[in-house]
């Protein structure tokens, strides 16, 4: 079972990233407008909210422990670990090419309102790249979450075991897993 602050950060996260797709794909169909430019610093707001939490769900997840994952076999295991880590990396990347992104085309980024120090100087070259990373990265996140989903279902359904149950609550586990 993850601790209930690992847990917690998960599902969290797991909520600030929709949303910052969600914000980001809806403004698009959007007229330029202050619910348009709003949606994109809420945007910025919930990539930036995941950021701030990486360290401390690094530091909740030391300090409550991982599941054993000992009923799997060793390639499930390692691929488990290796997608953990993918999403652990982009959880940091993401965010980071974006405020960089902004920085870049010369405008300053805030959390929740305060002020950010710049990442960098303008310079539109290197805007269209990194802005470029950014888009890729969003793929990156789907395509790790898609397969991440997928194994926790296959867990649940076909496997019947705990790994779902690990993350959401004790009453959920099979008494014979
Ligand atoms: C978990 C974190 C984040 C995720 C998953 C994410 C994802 C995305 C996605 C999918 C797009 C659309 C890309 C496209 O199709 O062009 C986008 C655009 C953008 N993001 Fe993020 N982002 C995150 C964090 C941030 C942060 C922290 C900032 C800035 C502080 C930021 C700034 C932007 C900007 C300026 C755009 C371009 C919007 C536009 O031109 O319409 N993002 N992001
Ligand atoms: C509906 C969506 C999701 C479901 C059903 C889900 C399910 C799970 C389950 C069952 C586990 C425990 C199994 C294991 O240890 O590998 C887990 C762990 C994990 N998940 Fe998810 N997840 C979802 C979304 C996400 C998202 C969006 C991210 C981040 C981008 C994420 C990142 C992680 C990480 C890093 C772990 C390892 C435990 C930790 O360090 O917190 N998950 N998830």
């Amino acid at each position: 079972m993850y601790s209930v602050a690992s847990r917690a950060f998960h599902w969290m996260m797991a909520g600030l990233i929709g949303l910052a797709f969600a914000l980001v794909w809806l403004r698009e169909d959007l007229p330029k407008g202050d619910l348009r430019t709003g949606m994109l610093s809420w945007h910025m707001d919930a990539g930036l909210l995941v950021l701030a939490l990486v360290l401390p769900r690094v530091i909740a997840r030391l300090l409550g422990g991982t599941p054993a994952l000992a009923h799997m076999p060793p390639w499930q295991r390692i691929l488990a670990r290796a997608g953990e880590g993918g999403l652990y990396l982009m959880m940091l990347l993401q965010p980071l090419m974006g405020w960089l992104a902004v920085n870049l085309s010369g405008r300053p980024v805030s959390l929740l309102g305060f002020g950010l120090p710049a990442l960098s100087g303008p310079d539109p070259a290197l805007r269209s790249l990194v802005a470029e990373l950014h888009e890729v990265g969003g793929w990156a996140i789907l395509v790790l979450v898609g397969l991440h989903v997928a194994a926790a279902l296959y867990h649940h359904v076909l496997c019947r075991d705990d790994v779902l149950a690990s993350m959401l609550w004790q009453g959920l586990r099979r008494p014979d897993a």
